[in-house]
């Protein structure tokens, strides 16, 4: 457990590309008293992220940076996290993989949520390929960023039963659901006031 200096909150950044369920989660855990957390800033790599409307929502500040070259993208985002002194990063469905360089630079402050049980199904497609391979449980995991994708140590994970009638679809919405109360309390397990 990593305590965060008397009560002061830990400064966190949220990274999207689409719908962002997950950023709408996290806000609504930033607001309560015992969160450990206070979300300066939303970042993505996507005009178009539905999630962005978030930001209006909840009055959180929100950056878009052009992913047409990458290690600029990055330097860039790098410039906007320290500038607003940035100390936890949490990728929430960000279509982006980080380059060791800034992995390093941010090392065990990335944090990132996963649609299976890992170390099963990394990468995308995952509740696809679990219906497919017959499984009888799909799931959510939050886990710490290191350079191997989808592959940082494990801080908790939650179990959701595949049904025979299950898609791909219907199968990530109750994964989606699992989800939205895992990461916050991942964060909770990680970081205290
Ligand atoms: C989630 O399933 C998350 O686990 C994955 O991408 C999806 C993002 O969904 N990394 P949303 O944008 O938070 O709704």
């Amino acid at each position: 457990m990593v305590q965060s200096t008397g009560a002061k909150k830990l400064k966190c950044a949220v990274f999207i590309s689409g719908n962002g369920s997950n950023l709408k989660s996290l806000l609504q855990f930033n607001k309560k008293k015992n969160s450990p957390i206070s979300i300066e800033l939303i970042i993505s790599d996507n005009p178009k992220a539905k999630g962005l409307k978030f930001g209006k929502i909840f009055k959180i500040s929100k950056k878009i940076f052009n992913y047409k070259n990458k290690i600029i993208a990055e330097k860039k985002i790098i410039y906007e996290i320290n500038n607003k002194n940035i100390k936890l990063i949490c990728l929430a469905g960000f279509m982006r993989i980080l380059s060791k360089n800034f992995i390093k630079r941010f090392k065990g402050k990335i944090l990132n949520i996963h649609p299976s049980l890992l170390p099963k199904y990394k990468g995308l497609n995952t509740h696809q390929r679990a219906i497919s391979n017959n499984e009888k449980y799909s799931g959510c995991t939050v886990h710490f960023v290191n350079s191997r994708l989808d592959s940082g140590k494990i801080i908790l994970q939650k179990k959701v039963k595949i049904s025979k009638l299950d898609t791909a679809k219907s199968l990530s919405k109750k994964i989606l659901i699992q989800e939205h109360k895992l990461y916050p309390a991942a964060i909770s397990k990680v970081f205290s006031l």
